[in-house]
């Protein structure tokens, strides 16, 4: 299977994994042969891709870090929860039960799939964001912890930390969070007043972790003291935090918003290594970037030969060295045997 733009997605094409609607119902089940108007459908719901399964892509599996029925029950979760918050201006007990429940799955989901790389495959709506927003940056960031050797106790800590990060942000003005272009002075004021609301809702839980608090509180710290709210810098700042500080912008990055596209995993890694050491510790960087996938499979690439190829699978500590599957010729070839052969582009057909 391969990801494609559902502007380029034509009448006819198999349709590779499940679409699911905001509610977490199924639009189009994997397997079904695309019409017109199931096309037109997708695009209504705001849907940026979807999965095809096509003669170039076939047998290509996009593994993921948790399962599919995993990711959809916590974005369910985390959007009632989330809803619940912005109405009672709390977390209840109850929704924070079944966060703590659902993280921990992830977390042993991951531990289980120990050595699948951080790819880009779920397919959520455009208004979704911020649902999705924080499972990929639990799920990431949960990454990062395995490969940190964290033990299972702190992977949780971790992990519900992550999902809960951006919570303060239901005290803020739907309008102002989702405001495409450039802020006022005023409103960026309170966006970042975000990071402490989440700190005292989080808080008021005893029966959590000071630290999962301490993570909403401190993730747009940065290493260099320019961060917010309070410019703390280097040790000061919690690893948790340090963690979920990159994740949360890696999936900004790569996100599509309703005002602009998302940019490829290896163009935000590129951004992400540029901020190594000034707004994120390197150590962190250099971690996640061993555990990313820079090309996902399914990615169409040029390669410096001039010949055109869809990646099939990743190489292990060589990331920005798949295996390529040459269109024309079904030739594969291994970048990391090749090493006088490289990427130049992805491009889109
Ligand atoms: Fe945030
Ligand atoms: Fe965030």
């Amino acid at each position: 299977m391969r990801k494609v733009a559902m502007a380029l997605v034509k009448p006819g094409e198999k349709l590779a994994k499940t679409i699911y609607g905001a509610d977490g119902t199924v639009l189009l089940s994997a397997g079904i042969q695309l019409k017109e108007r199931y096309i037109k459908r997708l695009k209504d719901f705001g849907i940026p891709y979807v999965y095809i399964e096509d003669s170039i892509s076939e047998g290509i599996v996009v593994p993921d870090l948790v399962q599919e029925t995993t990711r959809i029950e916590s974005v369910r979760i985390m959007r009632e929860s989330l809803k619940n918050v912005q109405l009672n201006g709390k977390l209840t007990s109850k929704d924070l039960k079944q966060i703590k429940k659902i993280v921990n799955d992830i977390v042993d989901e991951i531990l289980y799939n120990k050595g699948v790389l951080i790819g880009l495959s779920d397919i959520r709506a455009v208004d979704e964001y911020t649902y999705g927003h924080s499972v990929n940056v639990c799920v990431m960031s949960t990454v990062i912890g395995i490969a940190l050797g964290y033990n299972q106790l702190r992977l949780r800590d971790l992990a519900l930390g992550a999902i809960l990060h951006d919570v303060g942000k239901c005290k803020i003005p739907k309008e102002l969070i989702n405001k495409p272009g450039t802020l006022t002075k005023e409103e960026f004021e309170l966006i970042k007043t975000h990071p402490e609301e989440g700190f005292n809702i989080i808080r008021q839980h005893d029966e959590i972790s000071s630290l999962v608090a301490h993570v909403a509180y401190q993730h747009h710290e940065h290493v260099d003291g320019t961060g917010y709210p309070r410019s703390l810098s280097g040790k000061d700042i919690h690893e948790f935090a340090k963690i979920v500080a990159l994740t949360d912008v890696y999936d900004a990055l790569v996100t599509d918003r309703p005002y602009r596209k998302g940019i490829l995993p290896h163009e935000a890694a590129e951004i992400i290594m540029a901020s190594s050491g000034t707004h994120l510790e390197e150590k962190i960087v250099t971690t996640f970037l061993r555990n990313i996938a820079l090309y996902p499979n399914g990615s169409i690439v040029r390669l410096t030969t001039g010949q055109v190829g869809i990646v099939v699978d990743q190489n292990r500590g060589a990331n920005s060295r798949p295996i390529v599957r040459i269109i024309d010729s079904e030739e594969e070839i291994d970048l990391t045997k090749h090493l006088n052969v490289l990427i130049t582009e992805v491009i889109e057909i």
